[in-house]
């Protein structure tokens, strides 16, 4: 296999962006992420630390600028610290980005250490300001936590963005107090159609999917929405609001397929490469990882995979029922 670098895929796109999912345990159970009694991987399958690290450096050494670790929730792997501080040598030497997607409950414990370490920004998963309704949402978390989070990681000097998945019926009520409340603290807000993942039955997601085009629609009646050209390397597209300054991002995987544009693949905490999140296909790196102390074989086995990185997902609810489902859970990959 010729050795690519930068990594490129059959249809032209570098890919810069790697997403490490370092656990697929959370504290959390959101209804639309996991099922409410998930069989966790054995812990003896994972990725140690040490491998996780040879496995995101190799990828660094292939052209990768951002690393985003996520899980499950990253912040319950025990001694991520360890892992964080110790990739965090590449930033600035091949890494533009060090960062992470989290629930928040545990920035209480974490968030100064994560700033020491020369994390800039995290992005915190939050789709309701209500106890009551994030009780039922996560099934098992506890709002204030999430608060007590987002404020130490505010006050270590974090930039904080927002991920709210927009739900029909669930968070429509709360558009306007979230973009407010977001407005108020200086936290970015992205938003995030529901895609059809794990083994939720069809008729719950259509009637869960909110489109981002009428979500966006409804913003503008009352706020003006100008359009940046400014990306962060993810998916989202995002907008000025001219009456607070604040930015909102929209990340519509079914309104507005984005594909064209992917930079990025995945790695769960087992080293099973995935090339696309809306896709089944997968590559095994923990064998080429654990069989010599070389890369060669592992940087071999990455190359390959993204040689058949697919163009993009299937993901349609048009037709009134869902396409292009994928059956493992958003917590195998971190989204
Ligand atoms: P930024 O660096 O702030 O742009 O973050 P990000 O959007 O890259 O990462 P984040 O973890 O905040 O992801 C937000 C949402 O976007 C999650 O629901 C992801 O599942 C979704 N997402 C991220 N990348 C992709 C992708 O390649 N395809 C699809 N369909 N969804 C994605
Ligand atoms: N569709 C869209 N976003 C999802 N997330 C989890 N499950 C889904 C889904 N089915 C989001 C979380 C988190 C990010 C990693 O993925 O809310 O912000
Ligand atoms: Fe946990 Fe995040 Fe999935 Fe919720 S969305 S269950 S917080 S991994």
């Amino acid at each position: 296999m010729e050795q690519q670098v930068p990594l490129i895929d059959p249809f032209a796109r570098p890919i810069t962006y790697l997403r490490v999912s370092v656990t697929d345990r959370c504290d959390f159970r959101c209804t639309y992420c996991m099922a409410e009694h998930m069989q966790f991987l054995p812990k003896r399958d994972l990725l140690s630390l040490e491998e996780l690290d040879r496995l995101s450096s190799a990828f660094i050494g292939l052209g990768v600028r951002k690393l985003r670790i996520t899980g499950g929730e990253p912040l319950v792997r025990r001694d991520i610290m360890s892992f964080l501080r110790s990739v965090s040598r590449h930033l600035g030497d091949g890494l533009d980005e060090l960062t992470l997607t989290t629930n928040g409950s545990q920035l209480g414990r974490f968030a100064d250490e994560l700033a020491d370490i020369g994390v800039r920004r995290v992005n915190v998963s939050l789709d309701t300001l209500d106890p009551g309704k994030f009780a039922e949402i996560t099934r098992w978390g506890r709002l204030p936590q999430v608060f007590d989070g987002i404020a130490a990681a505010k006050a270590a000097g974090l930039r904080i963005k927002i991920n709210a998945v927009a739900l029909k019926g669930f968070n429509e009520d709360e558009l306007f107090s979230l973009t407010e409340w977001c407005a108020n603290e200086g936290h970015d807000l992205t938003f995030i159609e529901v895609m059809p993942m794990g083994e939720l039955g069809s008729e719950d997601r259509l009637d869960q999917y909110w489109p981002l085009s009428d979500l966006r629609a409804r913003l503008s009646e009352r706020l003006t929405l100008i359009d940046l050209a400014e990306r962060t390397g993810g998916p989202a597209r995002y907008v000025r609001v001219n009456e607070t300054g604040q930015k909102i991002g929209f990340i519509t995987p079914l309104t507005h397929n984005f594909c064209e544009s992917c930079n990025r693949v995945r790695v769960t905490c087992t080293g099973e490469l995935f090339m696309c999140l809306g896709q089944e296909d997968r590559a095994d790196l923990r064998a080429p990882l654990r069989a010599s102390d070389d890369d060669a074989l592992l940087i071999g086995a990455i190359c390959s995979a993204i040689s058949r990185k697919p163009k993009g997902h299937d993901f349609d609810y048009s037709r009134q029922k869902v396409a292009g489902q994928v059956s493992r859970h958003m917590s195998h990959t971190g989204g």
